[in-house]
């Protein structure tokens, strides 16, 4: 079919996720999952159907409804100190929505976009279609941030720099020193800002939960999300909180996009917003805690690979140099071992030397999956 459309999407492909994932069958051994396998919290259930059952099947406000932002003011303040009303958030269709609308309003053709040079595919595709730069700045071999190197790669052009802690796929925490540095940084620069995507912020291993980098500076907009910690990707809901002369301008992508976020999601969300789901949370970390460390033990057994074992998230990202490129590996794995992993490609050039390898599966799949693993290494 002949067909005249953008030229913005030439040289926009499937992500690499996507097309390994389907080629996976009914039986593959799926370690290459992003998102948690376990029920979401009875409460959220309850209060969506609560919201079907009392007939209320309206628009919200575009910014989303102001009860569900109030409570999501109220978090954040709690968790950096920061003054925070309803007015500088605003609710959207998952956090992927969140990252068009933010990039969508700060950037003009030509404009440039830091990411890490390891990355979720979004930061490079959204602002690569609105016309936009996109540089990658490097990380050190334990995934923190190379400072040196970022501070090169500003110049008069640099808008946005993205920061995503924990990450996916590294599941590295951005420390605390860091992220002070980070805040040194863009205050050289006012008009800079820094995008902190948070989405995985409650799925950590370390002792302390992490901190918002909203603490550190005000030129951040935070994104997030019950996705993760709610165990809940269908139900879509993000947001985004940012200084109010940000958010009023922020809200006319949404509008513009899609109106707002459907009405009986947010109205579930609300009690993972008051706390009511908290427990639930609690025990998808213990769950993946311990996945964590099975994965870890018997990832140690492969010969020559390398692990640096995450801090959060629900990954662990793991050097397969020594064998060769990830493309070819993972899809090789995938044929002769019936087992799905992602291949590093699918997080920029850099990861190339790594598999993605998700820890949320159950516990037999894990067993098997690395047990097929070592199998297919060791005959290399
Ligand atoms: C780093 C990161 N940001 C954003 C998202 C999108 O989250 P949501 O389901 O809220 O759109 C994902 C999903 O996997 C992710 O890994």
């Amino acid at each position: 079919m002949k067909l005249k459309l953008s030229s913005k999407l030439n040289d926009i492909q499937i992500s690499e996720i996507r097309q390994i994932v389907n080629l996976a069958k009914k039986d593959t051994i799926n370690l290459g999952i992003g998102q948690l396998p376990f029920d979401p919290p009875a409460a959220l259930i309850e209060a969506g159907i609560k919201s079907f059952q009392s007939g209320q099947l309206k628009y919200s406000p575009n910014a989303g409804l102001p009860e569900l932002r109030e409570l999501i003011a109220l978090e954040h303040q709690s968790q950096t100190g920061k003054p925070t009303t309803f007015e500088n958030v605003i609710i959207t269709v998952g956090v992927e929505s969140a990252l068009y609308i933010t990039f969508a309003t700060f950037l003009d053709p030509d404009d440039e976009v830091l990411i890490p040079e390891i990355y979720f595919s979004v930061y490079d595709t959204i602002p690569k279609m609105l016309g936009a730069k996109v540089k990658t700045f490097k990380l050190n071999t334990d995934f923190s941030i190379d400072f040196q190197d970022l501070k090169k790669k500003i110049t008069k052009k640099t808008k946005l720099i993205v920061i995503n802690s924990p990450c996916n796929p590294t599941g590295k925490i951005v420390s605390l020193a860091e992220q002070q540095s980070l805040a040194d940084l863009v205050a050289h620069h006012p008009l800079l800002h820094l995008i902190s995507d948070e989405v995985y912020a409650e799925l950590y291993f370390t002792p302390q939960k992490p901190v918002s980098l909203a603490k550190f500076s005000d030129q951040v907009i935070v994104l997030n999300g019950i996705s993760k910690r709610a165990s809940a990707t269908g139900l879509r809901i993000g947001w985004i909180i940012a200084a109010k002369p940000i958010t009023q301008e922020l809200v006319k992508i949404q509008q513009y996009s899609v109106t707002c976020a459907a009405i009986t999601s947010q109205k579930a969300a609300m009690p993972v917003l008051r706390g009511e789901c908290d427990q639930d949370t609690a025990r998808y970390r213990e769950v993946l805690a311990e996945h964590r460390a099975l994965a870890l033990t018997l990832l140690a057994d492969i010969p020559k690979i390398k692990v640096v074992a995450p801090e959060g998230a629900f990954y662990c990202f793991v050097d397969i140099s020594a064998y060769g490129k990830s493309k070819e590996i993972a899809y090789r794995i995938l044929a002769d071992k019936n087992v799905l992993t992602i291949p590093g490609i699918a997080f920029g050039k850099k990861g190339d030397r790594y598999l993605r390898i998700s820890f949320a599966a159950d516990l037999t799949a894990i067993k098997q999956g690395l047990k097929a693993l070592k199998a297919f290494f060791v005959t290399e």
